[in-house]
């Protein structure tokens, strides 16, 4: 089976310079932007002593790691070792990397093998809402969100990982990221009308959302 492309974080979240750690299937992963504005998505572990890349920072096209200061080019390779400048660094340090793509305002990554046309349905550019941190997982999620739509919005489109809604001129995408089995990630776009007022109504149901699905799970332990 083709593997399929994982949301992980809202574009505009990510700025250049940047990097955050987030969990992908219970994995640790790291998404940055070099100053170039290209997104990168790896393993979110150093391969000298394990520290977090997350941790480190972002100079120019490279990540410097938080401990001893390796320096890690855009495709995951060390390439300088500050406590052995003169040495030529060897090929195999090297951080495991995905594929990485941008596409409706949102970062998604994939394992090797991945149909970049998967995506192709999607709209290339949208404006951020917010993402949604909820304890539950990716399909109920987005189960969820089908029983208590913004008003105005019907389901327009679903695949495993989105929910698209369409309101009057506004089309809403709203990604799951399964961070694992029990925890997921929302990321909410919105493409057309997509004016601050808009904007801001769905981010206050996403708020709504998700405080009336704790106040459930609080009532239900
Ligand atoms: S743990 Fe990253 S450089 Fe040592």
């Amino acid at each position: 089976m083709t593997p399929a492309w994982i949301p992980v974080a809202l574009s505009a979240d990510i700025e250049a310079g940047t990097s955050a750690g987030t969990l992908v299937n219970g994995e640790e992963r790291v998404v940055w932007r070099d100053d170039k504005g290209a997104i990168h998505v790896w393993e979110d572990r150093c391969p000298h002593r394990g520290m977090r890349m997350s941790f480190g920072f972002v100079r120019g096209d490279h990540i410097a790691c938080l401990y001893h200061g390796w320096r890690y080019d855009t495709g995951g390779q060390c390439r300088y070792i500050p406590a052995h400048p003169d040495l030529e660094v060897p090929q195999t340090i090297k951080v495991p990397t995905f594929a990485a793509t941008e596409r409706a305002g949102i970062i998604w990554m994939a394992p090797e093998g991945a149909d970049a046309a998967e995506l192709s349905a999607l709209p290339e550019t949208a404006e951020p809402v917010r993402s949604l941190f909820l304890d539950m997982p990716a399909e109920a999620a987005l189960s969820a969100v089908k029983t208590a739509l913004p008003e105005g919005y019907g389901v327009s489109a679903t695949t495993a990982a989105t929910l698209t809604l369409q309101g009057n001129d506004v089309t809403v995408l709203i990604a799951a990221q399964p961070r694992d089995a029990g925890r997921t990630a929302l990321h909410i776009t919105v493409v057309g009308n997509a004016s601050a007022a808009i904007r801001r109504t769905l981010a206050l149901w996403a708020i709504d959302l998700r405080n009336r699905l704790e106040a459930h799970t609080t009532e239900a332990a």
